[in-house]
């Protein structure tokens, strides 16, 4: 009953401000041992007196708005930030501005901290900012960032799988990696954490947290959920349900301007003549939520300024696991990507590597000729942390590229008229390169890049591509 409270508080943008302190202790959920992520609540985790997780979320225009989130000791129960430009010298910061937020609460094995958002609206466009956050024992750091132009400038994306399991001894260094590239935004396609069978994940949360450090202050981060952001609720009258983790809405103040229902996990972004469009698969998979989704995305798509759009979730339309597509994805939003000119489909779930063009035709000669003029977006895959799949029959004829047990991030450079994308390894290695031309009738070419890559990486019978034994399971 505890869980199903704190969790549908969270569901309905509910905190438990006005509950007494006293009752928070009985309202932490024991910890649950699982075996696929290392669990040590307790102090490491801890809020203290300064603020941490500061998180920067763009708004629906990002020449216009951001907004950000942190989390302090229950105690700050003042939500507090200034923002200001940015200056050369010490100072730091003129024409400042104090704002307030509003704050919850969030109570899990490792206690309760308070979670605050403040949103930066009225901003000038390309102009970059200083802010800082309060916390219960001083301020954070000023921490700058830049906003979008309000017309078409290049922009650099970082793209990131499913982080998930073994966050701080293995998805970190992927991550960590991926952020000292020069970068715009941040596109996680779900499952940052593992968390998925009950909502005391705080520790996986810090995890994550560590591994972006002051990068997720300073560069606006587009989350979508996935599956293991959602946590299994067990209704009084015997039956489950999910709900999404109170973490989640907590830490990531996106603009609500989503799908009806939906305000924390669908939304819009436009930046610089990039659209991103968050989907909730989970909400569409489990929970009723295709309908308002894909009349939402039509929406969308209809109305869209943009000149390069990319879509982001979590459950692949094609997989590269699975014995079976997503077949009612594929039925309900393929076609509107298709009509809709919809460039990239961003995607995790899979635990492995894929990227899929024209891929009901024949590798060859039949595909490349397609590929000189896209009929729909290239779809990926990726995986960033520990957890991987064994690939499915179908993943070496469908695919233009793939590969097995290997972590990667993915580097996105958008300008003008072309999009070059990259997928890089942890040894440096150039997995998957190829950019999309855009054609005066508006259509994209595929063009394979002329750098070589990086060794195809899979399984051979029980030895992986790095030669001990095979990591994927079985899907
Ligand atoms: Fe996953």
């Amino acid at each position: 009953m505890t869980r199903f409270l704190l969790a549908a508080l969270a569901v309905l943008g509910l905190s438990l401000p006005a509950l007494a302190q006293d009752n928070l202790a009985q309202l932490r959920p024991a910890p649950t041992p699982i075996t696929d992520a290392p669990r040590a609540p307790g102090a490491p985790f801890l809020p203290g007196g300064a603020a941490d997780r500061i998180t920067l979320a763009p708004g629906a225009d990002a020449s216009r708005a951001m907004a950000v989130s942190f989390r302090t000791h229950a105690d700050q129960t003042e939500t507090r930030a200034e923002i200001g430009r940015v200056l050369d010298g010490p100072t730091s910061a003129a024409d400042v501005r104090a704002l307030t937020g509003e704050s919850r609460i969030v109570a899990d094995a490792d206690g309760a901290a308070r979670y605050h958002h403040v949103r930066f609206d009225d901003l000038e466009p390309a102009t970059r900012y200083v802010y800082r956050v309060r916390g219960l024992e001083g301020w954070s750091p000023w921490l700058p960032f830049v906003t979008a132009s309000d017309a078409f400038a290049p922009t650099r994306l970082i793209y990131l799988g499913d982080a998930q399991n073994r966050i701080g001894d293995v998805a970190t260094r992927v991550i960590a990696e991926a952020l000292t590239r020069p970068h715009d935004m941040v596109l996680h396609a779900g499952d940052l954490v593992a968390s998925r069978l009950e909502i005391a994940h705080d520790d996986e949360w810090a995890q994550w947290h560590a591994a972006g450090g002051l990068n997720y202050a300073m560069r606006p981060q587009v989350p979508a959920a996935g599956n293991h952001e959602f946590v299994k609720i067990d209704l009084e009258d015997g039956s489950e349900t999910r709900v999404l983790t109170p973490h989640f809405p907590a830490l990531f103040p996106v603009p609500a301007n989503g799908a009806d229902g939906l305000p924390d996990t669908t939304f819009v972004t436009d930046y610089q003549g990039v659209r991103i469009i968050t989907l909730d698969t989970t909400s569409a998979v489990e929970l009723g939520g295709l309908e308002t989704q894909t009349r939402w995305l039509e929406e969308v798509l209809t109305d869209n300024p943009a000149r390069w759009t990319i879509a982001l979730f979590h459950h692949p339309v094609i997989t590269c696991a699975r014995p079976e597509n997503t077949e009612f994805l594929m039925e309900h939003w393929t076609p509107l990507f298709e009509a809709h000119g919809v460039d990239l489909v961003l995607q995790g779930h899979d635990h492995c590597y894929a990227r899929y063009s024209e891929w009901r035709l024949p590798a060859g000669p039949e595909r490349e000729a397609a590929q000189q003029a896209l009929a729909g977006p290239v779809y990926l895959v990726s995986v960033s942390g520990y957890k991987m799949y064994a690939l499915n029959d179908r993943a070496a004829h469908e695919s233009d590229r793939y590969g097995a047990d290997t972590q990667t991030f993915q580097l996105i450079d958008i300008s003008h008229d072309r999009l070059v994308f990259e997928t890089w390894t942890p040894t440096g290695g150039l997995y998957d390169a190829f950019a999309l031309e855009r054609r005066e009738d508006g259509r994209n070419r595929l063009v394979e890049d002329p750098r070589e890559r990086s060794p195809l990486r899979v399984c051979y019978g029980d030895t992986g591509p790095d030669g001990g034994p095979c990591h994927g399971s079985e899907k």
